[in-house]
């Protein structure tokens, strides 16, 4: 296995994402500041010289601006693995309502830059809505489809990608549903990924849980979560895939860390599959730090405080001993 995957699978350790870009603006809205490119540098400078981060976290995915401006200095003293997220957001499918992942122009150009400012890993996301009629099937294959040739550009530059094809949490579908569409989905990824012939032993796959639809009204317990979550995986997932770590997705902080604690739990006394499985959250790992913060000097010290604690409890879920 590549020593990047190794290093991204270390026991008791994650991902931290950091890579948004609208949903960091959002997220500062909230908080009562007015998103700034030097108020967001400042902010992840305080993310990053959190004590002892190394400890919990073996890489961290970073945005366009934030590698560039030097961001991932700091995590290469620490030991971090730096990671980079390379898709460009969407666009409309076929002038339809979906919304397909777009950046594969002048990919290869980028990802050499990218190696100069030390990514050793990458990050490709997609989204698929669920209602009764989507995601529609042309969609998820040409979605899919790209996402399939951005893991074979990322692993001939010799760096490690994540394919990220998220269901959404959005919507009030059933359970059943978010299974279905997530056990097709992953399906032809690892289809196309073979035709394509990339290898799947050097790449991660970024899997949401199997939930239902956060305005469904249901709340499903993390060990339901972890049945249905581990079920379809082992029925679409294949076990050369070293790696699979979820996004929290729009759960809360402290649903995202219980039902990872029981999703690895579960897989610990069963073996659903032959990956390793850990968290590559962003919002379920930063929440209520900005809120702390509030911009001000005077508050980094507590609203690392609150990261720190956030990152031992997701420590301890990622070994399933919460
Ligand atoms: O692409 C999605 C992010 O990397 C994960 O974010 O944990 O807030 O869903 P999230």
């Amino acid at each position: 296995m590549n020593q990047t995957v190794q290093q991204l699978s270390a026991s008791r350790k994650g991902i931290l994402a950091t890579d948004s870009t609208k949903g960091i603006i959002r997220r500062f809205e909230a908080a009562g500041l007015t998103f700034a490119p030097e108020l967001d540098k400042r902010y992840k400078e305080l993310l990053f010289n959190t004590n002892n981060l190394e400890n919990y976290i073996s890489g961290v995915i970073l945005n366009d601006s934030n590698i560039k401006i030097g961001l991932g200095e700091i995590l290469k003293q620490k030991g971090i693995e730096i990671g980079i997220k390379v898709d460009e957001g969407l666009e409309s499918f076929n002038n339809t309502d979906e919304q397909i992942t777009k950046g594969l122009e002048v990919l290869s150009e980028r990802l050499e830059n990218y190696k100069k400012y030390g990514a050793t890993f990458t990050k490709w996301r997609g989204v698929f809505n669920i209602s009764d009629i989507h995601p529609s099937d042309n969609f998820i294959s040409e979605n899919l489809r790209r996402m399939a040739d951005y893991a074979k550009l990322v692993q001939d530059k010799g760096m490690v990608p994540i394919v990220e094809p998220e269901v959404l949490y959005d919507g009030n579908h059933t359970n059943a549903r978010c299974e279905e569409v997530t056990t097709k989905v992953l399906k032809k990824l690892f289809d196309i990924l073979k035709e394509k012939d990339v290898n799947l032993t050097n790449l991660i796959l970024k899997s949401n849980m199997v939930l239902p639809g956060k305005d469904s009204g249901v709340t499903m317990m993390p060990l339901e979560v972890s049945n249905s979550t581990l079920r379809t995986l082992q029925n679409s997932v294949p076990n050369d895939v070293p790696l699979i770590v979820f996004l929290s997705g729009g759960q809360t902080s402290e649903q995202a860390i219980f039902n990872l604690n029981e999703i690895v739990k579960l897989n610990i006394e069963k073996k659903f599959g032959g990956w390793d499985l850990t968290f590559s959250f962003e919002r379920a790992l930063q929440e209520g730090v900005l809120d702390v913060w509030c911009g001000k000097e005077e508050n980094v010290s507590k609203a690392q405080e609150v990261f720190s604690n956030r990152l031992q409890k997701v420590s301890k879920a990622r070994i399933g001993e919460l």
